[in-house]
């Protein structure tokens, strides 16, 4: 079993457990487990709802065009910004510190 940390959009500290591929991203696992409002596109990349920001560790997987190109649409996004969506739940989250934005901003 692994955790990790986040601040939910009341910027409460929160903690999550999760298994391997319980999922197929970090979005499902938060969607499912702990947040209804989030997830619009159902993992496409499209929404940006599911936007977070590293706080604490580092997400190694890649960022495709699809997760850049909505982001860069997002004003407020950092070179910490990732859709959760895009991110594969594996061990390499284990102890990741994120924060969810919630109030994103669209140009
Ligand atoms: S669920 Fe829509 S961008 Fe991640």
């Amino acid at each position: 079993m692994y955790t990790l940390t986040y601040f939910d959009e009341f910027g409460d500290k929160c903690t999550a457990d999760f298994k391997t591929h319980e999922y197929h991203s970090l979005m499902e696992l938060l969607f499912d487990k702990y947040l209804e409002e989030w997830g619009d596109c159902k993992g496409r990349a499209w929404c940006g709802t599911c936007h977070i920001q590293i706080l604490e560790g580092v997400i190694n997987e890649k960022m495709e065009d699809e997760e850049r190109h909505t982001l860069s649409k997002i004003n407020g996004a950092t070179k910490e910004s990732r859709l959760a969506c895009q991110i594969p739940l594996n061990a390499r989250l284990n102890n990741v510190v994120f924060k969810i934005v919630s109030e994103n901003q669209y140009d």
